[in-house]
């Protein structure tokens, strides 16, 4: 009988547990930094292009339609955000597609079309993050 209820118990205590560990987790969504890192990673290897003046038109393209069609996920990542932030999704937007459009085929033309897109990185992280 003891052996019983010490199962029952070990059960018992094993699901309180379980669901307070599933609480936990389900705070901390995921997707918002998700959304980041990969804009992280397609700015990051562009970068590195720059530095190490390997810059190829078919790589810059493929990197900068990336990060276009990830900056689309920025507003939904982060439910209840101010208009503030908004526009500064919507500007990263629009300097993404002007980078895609300008389709930068050296070093030089991959540079300038980063600058702008860079400096918004920065105008909402030091407002927001
Ligand atoms: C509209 C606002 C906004 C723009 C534009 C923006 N970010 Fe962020 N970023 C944030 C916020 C807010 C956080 C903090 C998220 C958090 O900690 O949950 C953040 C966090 C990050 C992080 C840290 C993620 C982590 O795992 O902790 C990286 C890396 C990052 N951003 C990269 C970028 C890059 C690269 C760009 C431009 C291509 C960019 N961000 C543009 C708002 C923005």
């Amino acid at each position: 009988m003891r052996a019983v209820l010490l199962i029952v118990l070990g059960l018992a205590i094993g699901i309180v547990g379980t669901v307070f560990a599933m609480n936990a987790l389900n705070q901390r969504n995921p997707f918002p930094r998700a959304v980041m890192d990969v804009m992280a990673h397609h700015s990051g290897a562009l970068r590195n292009a720059v530095k190490g003046q390997r810059c190829e038109a078919a790589a810059n393209s493929e990197h900068l339609q990336r990060l276009l069609s990830t900056s689309s996920d920025i507003v939904p990542a982060f439910p209840g955000v101010d208009q503030g932030f908004i526009d500064e999704a919507n500007q990263l937007h629009t300097r993404l597609q002007a980078a895609v459009h300008a389709a930068p085929a050296d070093c030089a033309a991959l540079a300038a079309a980063l600058k702008p897109v860079g400096e918004t990185c920065q105008s909402c992280h030091q407002k927001y993050r």
